[in-house]
């Protein structure tokens, strides 16, 4: 039984894998209820023990490359120090095994596949010293074909601007994404020019570090904080179609997995399956360094692991009333549904959850006096598969984990769920995918006529996803709402 660490780092996270089964894997923030905690914590500790004991840890970088680099940055005394945090949850006594951080999302990626053979591209802000990574799998061999390294960072530019606008860097680069429909990429060219002394894909070279950001930078009259959003969207997308056509070019594989924080740009990740340079995409539903804890146990053992879906934390085993819940998603009220494993990765994909009648002008204000979030982000509608094509116009035949955007065509109908370019990040749901939510789904579509529902998580801003039942009993306290 071997147990998968990402600590010390923005997102910390275990997962405990036996052959090649995944047992159980979690986020410390759902433990400890700080958002995106950095460290372990004895809570999480206590549940990982309910699944199993491990017998070897695999840690999800190596220390000793990312301390020299954190040096050479500037970032001391922060060091990384994975030795020091296992004495403090009492796992020290465990045979303990480093691999490198790109070497994790690979792994994650391709070792949670279908696929026999993939070109592998990660793209995040650091690793040790990578940025971006292109790998070559093939049966249970992973091969590093073209790196790139710090301080030259396309991740580090996006994360750059997303602090430059205001917004917590490695954290709310979604927001970012997000207000990019809102605005015009008048910068794109000015920011070739005045950043990058080379830009191709998916080779290129930055002018300046943007380790710590790009505060002082003037910003030319007229520009608005919507059309620097949407310049830094199209730089990204332009760099990743170059770099996958790239990759098509000079890699044999028919399959393409994306991985590290990057591919968490659901916008991006669209325009690259529209492409259709590849017969089959995969993402791992966490393909930032939280879902490196997987990674860090697939890279040590290299092989494919049965992956049945994210429901892989917390689980609150009860019945679903969903006669009770439909009666009021009928009485137009919002339902909060924790039941079931708890999510690994960002999004609440039925079993923590919130969920309402997606239908009519004011199903997002409805949303939005619980959740409390910027007004011009939308919510994602989660959908019966079948019915998906006929509300949207999907670049993937499946979405199950709200990966990709669609178009929407009835965007009149539903204005909850369509953003202003009147897309929707849809979770397509089947009986596969999870059985209860499936059921929910059936039961909604069977007494509305619709077969969407809008589903965000089962949180309040700015704090971490709702994950025990006492977690849960506390929000229906705090918001009023009654939780099923
Ligand atoms: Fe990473």
């Amino acid at each position: 039984m071997i147990l998968g660490i990402n600590s010390q780092n923005h997102d910390a996270s275990l997962a405990l894998i036996e052959g090649n089964k995944i047992l159980w894997a979690g986020h410390a923030e759902r433990y400890s209820r700080i958002k995106n905690d950095t460290l372990l914590n004895p809570s999480m500790i206590e549940e990982l023990c309910d699944y199993g004991v491990p017998t070897e840890i695999v840690w999800f970088e190596k220390p000793w490359p990312k301390n020299l680099r954190r040096l050479y940055s500037g970032q001391r005394p922060w060091i990384v120090n994975p030795k020091e945090e296992l004495k403090t949850v009492g796992l020290d006594k465990i045979p303990l095994h480093f691999v490198k951080h790109h070497e994790s999302h690979a792994a994650a990626g391709y070792f949670t596949s279908k696929f026999k053979d993939a070109s592998i591209l990660v793209v995040d802000a650091i690793g040790e010293w990578n940025t971006v990574t292109i790998w070559k799998a093939e049966g249970n061999k992973l091969t590093n074909v073209w790196s790139k390294n710090y301080p030259h960072s396309i991740g580090l530019f996006y994360t750059a601007f997303t602090q430059y606008l205001g917004l917590k860097p490695n954290e709310e680069e979604y927001i970012l994404m997000g207000m990019a429909a809102l605005g015009k990429p008048k910068l794109v060219d000015v920011f070739k020019e005045e950043f990058f002394e080379k830009f191709e894909g998916p080779d290129f070279k930055l002018k300046v570090n943007l380790h710590r950001g790009c505060k002082s930078w003037p910003r030319p009259k007229g520009v608005t904080d919507y059309d620097i959003a949407a310049s830094v969207q199209a730089l990204m997308e332009e760099y990743l179609l170059n770099t996958v056509a790239w990759m098509r070019r000079k890699l044999p594989s028919d399959n393409l997995v994306f991985m590290g924080g990057v591919a968490l740009n659901c916008v991006a990740n669209s325009k690259i399956a529209e492409t259709k340079l590849y017969n089959n995409i995969w993402l791992m539903p966490n393909p930032g360094d939280a879902g490196s804890a997987i990674g860090a146990v697939a890279a040590y053992t290299k092989q494919h692991l049965d992956w049945g879906g994210p429901y892989l934390g917390t689980d609150i085993d009860r019945e679903l009333d969903i006669e009770g819940i439909v009666r009021d998603l009928l009485a137009g009220k919002v339902v909060a549904v924790a039941n079931g494993r708890a999510e690994f990765g960002p999004r609440a994909l039925g079993n923590r959850s919130l969920l309402c009648d997606p239908r009519g002008p004011n199903a997002k204000d409805r949303m939005n006096s619980l959740k409390r979030r910027e007004a011009f982000r939308p919510f994602a509608p989660a959908i019966l598969a079948e019915h998906a094509d006929t509300y949207f116009d999907m670049p993937v035949k499946e979405s199950p984990y709200m990966q990709f955007v669609a178009r929407c065509r009835t965007p009149d109908l539903l204005p909850g769920i369509c953003h202003v370019d009147n897309t929707s990040r849809v979770q397509t749901v089947t009986k596969e995918n999870n059985p209860k939510f499936r059921a929910l789904l059936e039961a909604w579509y069977s007494a509305s006529g619709c077969p969407i529902l809008m589903n965000t998580s089962l949180n309040v801003k700015g704090e971490p996803l709702v994950n025990s039942w006492n977690d849960a009993q506390r929000w229906q306290e705090l918001n009023g709402v009654k939780v099923y």
